[in-house]
């Protein structure tokens, strides 16, 4: 058979006008990652081009870095609250107002540390899909450190240095007066359950000039620091100290004991004297 030049023309009739009835579309975001403040509300943007309706179609949002990784799911115009991840319960929302034209942005309230990821934003049509992926950061300035006085150890004065809320994990560093690195114990780091990360280290200190010393927690990737510095009098580091403390309180102790006892003596024998005295005035009366 041969092919004319009608048939050619019917076919680019016939597949544009399908091309037209199908719902193809592109799925767009920011390609740039989206840094989000802990506590605020964001909304992480993705529309479909060209901006036809997403009304009817299924819209998926996913934390690629969870194994079941729902955040939000639209289908069959109705919000499906099944298999969501349950950090995002009750935080997220689309703008049902905004899908007739294309617009699958999703509002994410609250920041917390857990929320750092990749989301995909995956919209399904009857005969087409195609998603988009961006990537959220999260910034939380944490406390500033606390600084504890530990007592005497091996040598030394123990101090504990604390500090709590921050994303991502910091780095905690004693320094003396001049800024140099001392050595301390290993860095204890613990996640909360919104992701934020507590960090805390102890350290032995020696006696110096200064007597000044810093603890120092920071996060270069958000270019954030918190410092606290403590001013230990040089007494604390006199070894005799306690011991003579204790001696101390052992004698004010003692003391206040004696004083005690004496008044105590002092109330009987003085209420001895008093009934006798009262006796004696009774017999006297009575003799009269
Ligand atoms: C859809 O996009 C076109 C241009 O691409 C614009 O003129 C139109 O206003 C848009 N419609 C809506 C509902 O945003
Ligand atoms: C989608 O809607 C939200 C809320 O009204 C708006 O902030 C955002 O700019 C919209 N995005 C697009 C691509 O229109």
């Amino acid at each position: 058979m041969k092919v004319t030049q009608l048939d050619c023309l019917c076919v680019i009739l016939l597949h544009l006008l399908h091309t037209a009835g199908s719902e193809k579309f592109e799925v767009l975001g920011p390609t740039d990652p989206i840094v989000a403040v802990a506590g605020d509300d964001i909304i992480l943007p993705c529309y479909l081009k060209p901006n036809i309706s997403a009304e009817d179609m299924t819209v998926d949002w996913l934390n690629l870095d969870f194994k079941d990784s729902r955040v939000y799911r639209y289908q069959n115009h109705r919000i499906i609250r099944d298999y969501q991840i349950p950090y995002y319960r009750g935080r997220t929302s689309l703008f049902e107002e905004e899908l007739w034209r294309g617009n699958t942005s999703l509002k994410l309230t609250r920041v917390q540390g857990t929320d750092e990821g990749r989301y995909k934003c995956f919209i399904k049509a009857k005969s087409w899909y195609d998603d988009f992926t961006i990537q959220v950061l999260v910034k939380a300035v944490g406390s500033k450190p606390v600084v504890s006085i530990e007592g005497h150890r091996e040598g030394g004065m123990g101090l504990l240095c604390e500090s709590e809320g921050w994303h991502p994990e910091p780095e905690l560093a004693w320094l003396d007066s001049k800024g140099v690195h001392l050595s301390a114990g290993p860095p204890e780091t613990h996640r909360d359950f919104k992701g934020f990360y507590r960090v805390k280290q102890h350290v032995i200190v020696q006696e110096t000039d200064t007597n000044r010393f810093t603890c120092r927690v920071q996060q270069s990737r958000i270019n954030e620091k918190m410092e606290t510095e403590v001013h230990l009098p040089s007494e604390l580091f006199d070894y005799a100290t306690p011991l003579r403390m204790a001696f101390i309180v052992l004698c004010c102790l003692g003391a206040v004991t004696v004083i005690g006892l004496a008044l105590a003596i002092y109330c009987i024998c003085n209420q001895k004297d008093y009934l006798k005295k009262e006796k004696d005035e009774i017999m006297e009366e009575k003799g009269k």
